[in-house]
């Protein structure tokens, strides 16, 4: 006897069914997301949940209370619906991992993927089934405190970091358990804000947007991201919450996009603070007619949506499509079957696997930027005594960073204890670690710890100098215009420097730094982001050589503020500067003629290259390329060109190399940057070790937005750099033929 089983019904089919049986209110209600109780169910959320007035709920990662409101949607409303339950889980749960920044400094996407997928367990555990991350915004301008958020000044990078982490938290299967929805934030431009401070208009060409600010969200879309948000931000014009150009035009129609698209906190109610609408009846009615499905924090839609469909102002239809996603997504993430959390199913929260991932991740998010021979690594058998100095050095909440509602401070380890373990292991005589703050905090202006951290030096044989910004420095509207090393950092350096005693600054902060006045005073610098639960550790483990330094700069370091914003893929403008053209103001002669011709494009009181270039970053080894080839000098549309280059470690200790190719597209349609990274990798080289690394370039790689705004190669000649930063010398031509 053959058992005849229920034909499965496809997840549009049960959305169909379901989104037939529900009354317009229960249909706004999917479309609202609230604030939880914080641990309980108050009364109010009980009631708006059972009557089906709310979809969505944020920020509740108790999970007993998770559990209830699961239970309420789904056995106490009509329809019993599961609720997505967000928060932002940006760099790690209880673990924490480095700054998104200084992952993607680790420019090993693997490392990405692994602690997103660690951050989901952990969040998953306590019933969120929904991430507000990852942020894919470019980070041009440092002074926005956001780009600790982002992976940094790169289309591609953050592209690659982006999907990396799309696939670390939604797995292979939203609905398998550990599994969270991800959510590509914030769409789009949002990093343009205006001189850096958070929330500010943005002015994005649309080719520019199109070359550089939507090609990550492109890359999260293709790997399967589950949401999109919104960005607070107005471009040319229209905020983007109600932008039909983004979320209609490019999301929907050209990508195909069919998840979720969620507004950012109030940014719906913010249309009339823009001065886009007169209330939130306008501000409902804009932000549903450009697809805004999910309303963050404020009412608008709740308020206000009926009211439209019943006028007619706002189709049936166009309400059905806004639900439709909803309901999908619950559905590809299980929810209707699995609504509730077991926690005894998930692994422990900061268990020794999750630390150690952390920990990998911190040690290849450290740079090494400066390292003056025979510095680093330290050794207790040549320098036993060791001063580690600074307000970072023993700060395990700030080494966390911005975004960490969740944060663990217990398991973290800071860079203090990490030197004083590794020292109470070392086998070396008369090995001591002494500690002073020298400021109380990184802001502080009171010079008064200054001596004391001047004579601990004294008596040292070198310095680990833990300096930078705390975690506040950084993150949402926490930006700044000075992006020096704030407080009196800098007369602690200098006064340190005065001892004569070899400095190894180590940088903690969540942007890049203009570092140019210190950088001479110290011997060796450690850019370490904020490193997260295992920064501590991490940096030790590379000051004494236990682990390499393998991290390379996802931005160009400006050395002064006012070169913001500095990057490397720059348009070359008519008049680019040459070594011949650049001249500082204090060699140009008293009442020189200015003229108006020879000009270049350069400011007169700093040089024109940043402190450090973009992809930057050195190992305790030495490793020189060789011999870049292509097997062939022209590329057809259809074909495929690989080019190979031969890397060799020339030094004594093992070296992670990060081989990276950059194109230029020297005459097109439209200007194009002097260079786009275009792929790369992360190799392990032995001493002596020589390796062919090969790249293959196909004519999709060299597709831009061009004059008619259209992606597509466009033939000619290419120039191909490879090497180990943006300043990489050895290059290469070949030729796009149709
Ligand atoms: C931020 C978002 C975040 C949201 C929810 C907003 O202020 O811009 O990135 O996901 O709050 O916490």
């Amino acid at each position: 006897m053959t058992v005849a089983t229920a034909p499965t019904r496809s997840v549009s089919e049960q959305v169909r069914d379901l989104l037939a049986r529900m009354t317009l209110e229960e249909k706004i209600g999917q479309l609202q997301m609230v604030q939880g109780g914080g641990g309980h169910v108050p009364d109010h959320l009980r009631d708006a949940v059972q009557d089906g007035r709310i979809g969505s709920v944020l920020n509740e990662t108790n999970v007993e209370a998770v559990n209830s409101l699961q239970w309420i949607a789904t056995k106490q409303s009509r329809l019993g619906i599961p609720l997505l339950v967000g928060r932002d889980v940006i760099h790690g749960f209880k673990t924490v991992f480095p700054i998104p920044l200084g992952q993607a400094a680790t420019w090993n996407p693997a490392l990405v993927e692994r602690g997103a997928r660690i951050a989901a367990l952990e969040a998953a555990r306590t019933g969120v089934n929904w991430t507000f991350a990852p942020m894919l915004d470019i980070g041009r301008d440092p002074r926005w405190g956001r780009v600790a958020e982002g992976f940094g000044e790169d289309p591609f990078l953050t592209g690659v970091m982006g999907a990396a982490s799309v696939r670390g938290y939604q797995g292979d299967d939203l609905s398998a358990p550990g599994s969270i929805a991800a959510c590509a934030k914030h769409f789009a431009g949002y990093g343009a804000s205006e001189s850096g401070r958070d929330y500010n208009t943005t002015n994005i060409p649309e080719n520019e947007l199109r070359n550089v600010h939507l090609p990550p969200f492109h890359a999260a879309v293709e790997a399967g991201a589950a949401s999109v948000m919104t960005s607070f931000s107005d471009i040319d014009g229209i905020p983007a919450t109600a932008n039909r150009f983004l979320l209609r035009t490019v999301l929907r129609e050209e990508w195909a996009f069919d998840g979720v698209v969620v507004s950012d906190w109030e940014s719906i109610r913010q249309l009339a603070t823009h001065g886009l609408t007169a209330g939130d009846r306008d501000s409902a009615l804009e932000a549903a007619q450009a697809g805004v499905d999910i309303e963050m924090a404020s009412t608008a839609y709740a308020d206000h949506l009926a009211d439209l469909v019943c006028e007619g102002l706002v189709p049936l239809a166009t309400l059905d499509a806004l639900v439709e996603n909803i309901l999908t997504m619950k559905f590809r993430l299980g929810l209707f079957e699995q609504p509730f959390t077991e926690p005894s199913a998930f692994p422990q929260q900061c268990n020794s696997a999750h630390l150690a991932a952390a920990r990998d991740a911190a040690t290849e998010s450290l740079v090494l930027l400066k390292n003056v021979p025979g510095m680093l690594p330290l050794s207790f058998a040549h320098t036993p005594h060791v001063a580690v100095i600074g307000p970072l050095a023993d700060e395990a909440h700030e080494q966390l960073g911005t975004w960490i509602f969740d944060g663990d401070t217990q398991h973290c380890v800071h860079v203090l204890d990490a030197i004083r373990a590794l020292a109470a292991a070392s086998p070396a005589a008369d090995v001591r670690v002494t500690h002073a703050r020298g400021l109380a905090t990184t802001r502080s202006t009171d010079h008064a710890l200054i001596a004391e951290a001047a004579r601990v030096a004294s008596e040292a044989d070198v310095v680990v100098l833990v300096a930078g910004e705390e975690a506040i420095l950084s993150g949402e509207a926490h930006c700044r215009a000075d992006i020096t090393l704030p407080g009196a950092q800098e007369a602690l350096i200098t006064a340190l420097a005065e001892t004569g005693k070899p400095i190894v600054l180590v940088l903690m902060a969540g942007r890049a730094l203009a570092l140019e006045r210190v950088l001479p005073k110290v011997h060796a610098l450690l850019y370490a982001w904020h490193p997260g639960t295992m920064g501590g550790p991490a940096i030790a483990d590379v000051l004494f050589g236990v682990r390499e330094p393998s991290g390379r700069l996802p931005v160009s370091l400006p050395r002064v503020p006012g070169q913001v914003p500095i990057y490397y893929a720059h348009k070359n403008t008519g008049k680019p500067a040459t070594p011949e053209t650049i001249v500082h103001m204090n060699d140009i002669p008293a009442r020189a003629a200015q003229l108006s011709v020879g000009n270049t494009s350069f400011h007169l009181d700093v040089h024109p290259s940043p402190l450090f270039a973009f992809g930057s970053g050195l190992s305790y080894s030495q490793v020189g390329y060789s011999d870049l080839r292509a097997d062939a000098t022209e590329l057809s549309r259809d074909a495929a060109l690989e080019i190979r280059v031969d890397v060799t470690n020339t030094g004594p200790r093992d070296a992670h190399e990060v081989v990276q190719l950059y194109l230029r597209d020297p005459v097109a349609s439209v200007t194009r940057p002097v260079r786009e990274l275009k792929a790369f990798q992360k190799i392990l080289l032995h001493p002596g070790e020589r390796r062919t690394v090969a790249f293959t370039l196909h004519a999709s790689d060299l597709a831009f937005y061009g004059r008619a705004m259209r992606r597509q190669a466009e033939p000619g000649r290419f120039h191909v750099w490879v090497g180990g930063s943006a300043d990489a010398d050895l290059r290469l031509d070949f030729t796009l033929v149709d």
